[in-house]
């Protein structure tokens, strides 16, 4: 054997290209499924004394606590593959015992990315010392608040686990050196008490945790948001989840401090039912170097949405945010007509915006020719402005507003937006410049058929030269415009061939 494959080091990074699945295989493990990449480590393993730690630490460094990897377990390997695998072996089949925990945690210490999802055989694990689930190298955590409550009920006693005793140091130590941390609520969960009981379990968790670069998980309190705020690692926080139905439990001690400006965090999200919880957040923080926002929420009235905009342009990431995204339902209490708010003024701040897409189906934003160009001007990056305007039967912006607005941001690739198809009002003979960048065109046309389509196709011809089709929610609108399109451009394609022939 070459000397260089003594070096473990060496022997790590040619092994890690055996962990690159080919792309037919990538959906990994399944139900008694080994993945060719496992079985691969799995047989580098047993070749030389040299090659088993490397590739040990390999084939462990990813684990998903699933049937596959129960399978090891000599009492339910039969369970598991015999007759194929019933999805619902594991019903009524007691949990591991300690000798079998020894033996199934055995390589504990070699996994660094750990998923306990699977709720089905969480009661496989109920009589497993806590001691047991000694991870010292773990840094990367995907687990349900039901794994969650269950792990940390072995051990909590009190009611923060910020202030233990010596027997869940270990945990406590294991959580502090996590970077990152998901967690799931399982979509059985309703009732409100357990939600409550959850937010209380990741707040405390969250607390424990020093050196996150990811956090993606539910609710948690203003102490945990607290906490984060001062993690010099963080880059990107998700907050919620999909419970949208459930008003979340109020974490909301009243008298909150500000918070540290979350220094690194370029990426915030949240998924809500109503947007207070996330109005608050912000009207707290700064984000110096936040690149990315979004909000999904269920409603949003027009003074959520003030107060929303309005903290997210103080929060000191004017110089910073490229992308704002905010998706909200149409709800039965908030009537467009009535709920409206003029939303861009409140983003003209960010001069390095290049997404906007705003989906608030219950909020009138109330967009006009006017308000686009100095939008605009504001936003010379601009690549892709999607907005909803919510006046479903009436739009002020005119194709004379639209073809003005594309002189100014000349890196426009996709445009979504409504308009007003009355009168086609640009003159065809004073066509507009070129704009070269523009790729997808979404016209969204309350009422009317669009007049003067052959005149309007010749000027998306000339002036749009990558635009193949124009898009919009009733197709067929735009059915007469994309047909001379397409004749025009045929003809374009026609003469270049017909010049190249000659
Ligand atoms: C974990 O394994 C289960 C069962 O094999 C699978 O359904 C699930 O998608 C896996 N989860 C992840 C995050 O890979
Ligand atoms: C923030 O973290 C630093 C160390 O990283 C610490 O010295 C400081 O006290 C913390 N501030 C707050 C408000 O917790
Ligand atoms: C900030 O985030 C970047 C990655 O986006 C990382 O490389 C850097 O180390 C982080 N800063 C701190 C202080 O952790
Ligand atoms: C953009 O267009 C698509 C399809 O035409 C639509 O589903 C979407 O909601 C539009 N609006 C926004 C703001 O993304």
């Amino acid at each position: 054997m070459h000397q260089a494959l003594l070096i473990p080091e060496v022997l790590l990074e040619i092994f890690s290209h055996v962990t690159e699945e080919p792309p037919e295989s990538s959906t990994g493990v399944t139900t008694g499924v080994v993945s060719l990449s496992q079985k691969s480590l799995a047989a580098l393993a047993t070749i030389c004394k040299a090659f088993y730690e490397p590739a040990m630490d390999l084939l462990w460094s990813e684990i998903n606590i699933s049937e596959s990897l129960l399978g090891c377990v000599t009492r339910l390997h039969p369970l598991i593959y015999r007759g194929g695998g019933l999805w619902n072996w594991a019903v009524g089949v007691r949990p591991l015992s300690v000798d079998e925990a020894h033996q199934f945690l055995r390589h504990s210490a070699r996994i660094r990315s750990l998923i306990m999802l699977s709720n089905r055989l969480l009661h496989l694990f109920s009589d497993i010392p806590v001691m047991l689930y000694d991870f010292p190298r773990l840094m990367s955590l995907t687990i349900s608040t039901r794994y969650l409550n269950f792990l940390l009920s072995h051990t909590l006693h009190r009611h923060h686990l910020a202030t233990v005793d010596e027997d869940i140091q270990p945990i406590v130590t294991r959580f502090a050196a996590l970077e990152r941390l998901r967690i799931f609520t399982p979509d059985t969960i309703n009732a409100v008490d357990s939600t409550a009981d959850a937010l209380f379990r990741i707040s405390d968790v969250v607390r424990l945790c020093k050196q996150l670069v990811t956090l993606s998980c539910p609710l948690f309190d203003w102490a945990a948001w607290t906490h984060i705020s001062n993690l010099s690692t963080l880059t990107r926080v998700d907050v919620g989840d999909t419970l949208t139905d459930a008003t979340p439990p109020s974490p909301l001690e009243r008298d909150i401090t500000n918070f540290s400006p979350f220094s690194n965090v370029t990426a915030l999200s949240f998924l809500l039912h109503g947007a207070a919880y996330a109005i608050t957040v912000m009207q707290r923080s700064q984000f110096p170097s936040l690149k990315e926002f979004r909000l999904d929420v269920r409603v949003l009235s027009s003074p959520e949405a003030e107060q929303l905009f309005r903290a997210l342009s103080k929060c000191k990431a004017c110089e910073t945010l490229e992308k704002i995204l905010v998706y909200s339902l149409r709800h039965e209490h908030n009537d467009p007509q009535t709920n409206s708010l003029s939303v861009i003024p409140y983003l003209l701040c960010f001069t390095q915006l290049r997404t906007l897409d705003l989906a608030c189906y219950d909020l009138c934003i109330n967009l006009d020719d006017v308000i686009l160009l100095e939008a605009m001007s504001a936003w010379p990056h601009m690549r892709n402005l999607e907005i909803e305007d919510s006046r479903f039967d009436y739009s002020p912006i005119t194709f004379r507003g639209i073809f003005t607005m594309l002189r100014l941001c000349p890196q426009l690739d996709t445009l979504n937006i409504s308009i007003d198809t009355t009168t086609v009002d640009i003159d065809p003979d004073v066509e507009p410049a070129q704009h070269t960048s523009l790729r997808i065109l979404r016209l969204n046309t309350p009422g009317h058929q669009i007049p003067n389509a052959e005149a309007l196709a010749h000027i998306i011809f000339s002036c749009l030269p990558r635009i193949n089709r124009v898009d919009g929610y009733v197709e067929s609108k735009w059915d007469e415009v994309n047909m001379h399109l397409k004749s025009l451009k045929d003809a374009a394609l026609h003469a270049t061939g017909a010049a190249s022939n000659t």
